[in-house]
């Protein structure tokens, strides 16, 4: 079998073309939605990402702000600029960009964003009602990937899901989601033994590892969907992902490419989470 592929630049385009009408009707009822981006430091790939979200912004009609702090700003004036963007009208949605300096807890700041402005989905009030089945943001890279499945009419329902990766971003929330779809969850992580006999048992395969093409065919069931998360820089200065590709196309029946896979998602539902935020707040 080779794969019919996943592709989530196009599934992306057309998306911001469906939301960029709404965000037309919303700005006739005066609802102009709007996120605040806040970047601390200058690491070169949070850069490029957020890079990416005031682009896609821009495209579907959302304005965006960028604030940019340097690295060794404090805890606290990171918090008190959280603390403004949550008072301030016109923000319907707040991301700070991941991973934080060493010196800032990761999980106060999170905290801090109004969970009625957590367009990322991972104020722990958003991940408990998660957790519950309730609406809620949902996290965008599970949410983009759930939508890519959808779009294809892939079965959830009552197929073995296996999740390689544990995080609070992706891994732990994607096994939510699918759980939530009727499928029967697997997580595994760094500590798992047997990953590959437990991979080879799975129809819907999500790898977000972040090592470079540590999954191959051999992993990967015949008939399996493949969903690669990863996003690695190789010495070409190329991007690829934590599945081997090649090997793996031959035995999946769906697979998501890097790059043109996940990534342009993450982007669409982080939009899409905006949007969201702002009809929500305008009806408070
Ligand atoms: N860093 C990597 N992925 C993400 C994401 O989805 N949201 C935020 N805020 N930071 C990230």
């Amino acid at each position: 079998m080779t794969a019919e592929l996943l592709n989530g630049r196009d599934l992306s385009d057309q998306l911001k073309a469906e939301m960029k009408q709404e965000v037309d009707v919303l700005k006739q009822e005066n609802i102009h939605p709007h996120l605040t981006v806040i970047l601390v430091g200058d690491d070169p790939a949070s850069k490029s990402y957020v890079k990416g979200k005031e682009k896609a912004c821009a495209v579907t009609g959302i304005s965006s702000d960028l604030i940019e702090l340097p690295g060794s700003v404090s805890e606290q004036e990171l918090l008190n600029v959280i603390d403004e963007q949550n008072n301030a009208e016109h923000v319907h949605g707040i991301l700070v960009q991941l991973p934080l300096p060493d010196h800032i807890d990761e999980q106060k700041v999170i905290h801090a964003i109004s969970p009625l402005k957590d367009v990322d989905g991972f104020h722990p009030i958003n991940i408990g009602k998660l957790v519950n089945g309730e609406d809620t943001f949902l996290p965008c890279t599970p949410f983009g990937i759930q939508t890519m499945l959808e779009s294809k009419n892939i079965e959830i329902e009552g197929k073995h899901a296996v999740i390689i990766g544990r995080s609070n971003i992706v891994g732990k929330p994607m096994g939510l989601l699918l759980l939530q779809k009727n499928a029967t969850v697997t997580y595994c992580h760094s500590r798992t033994e047997n990953l590959r006999e437990i991979a080879l048992e799975a129809d819907i395969l999500v790898v977000a590892m972040g090592r470079k093409h540590a999954i191959d065919g051999s992993y990967v069931k015949e008939g399996a969907v493949v969903i690669d998360v990863g996003i690695n820089r190789q010495e070409n200065g190329k991007l690829t992902g934590d599945v081997e590709f090649e090997s793996a196309k031959e035995k999946a029946s769906y697979i998501t490419p890097v790059p043109r896979g996940v990534g342009p998602m993450t982007i669409t539902m982080l939009l899409k989470n905006t949007i969201k935020a702002a009809k929500g707040l305008a009806k408070k």
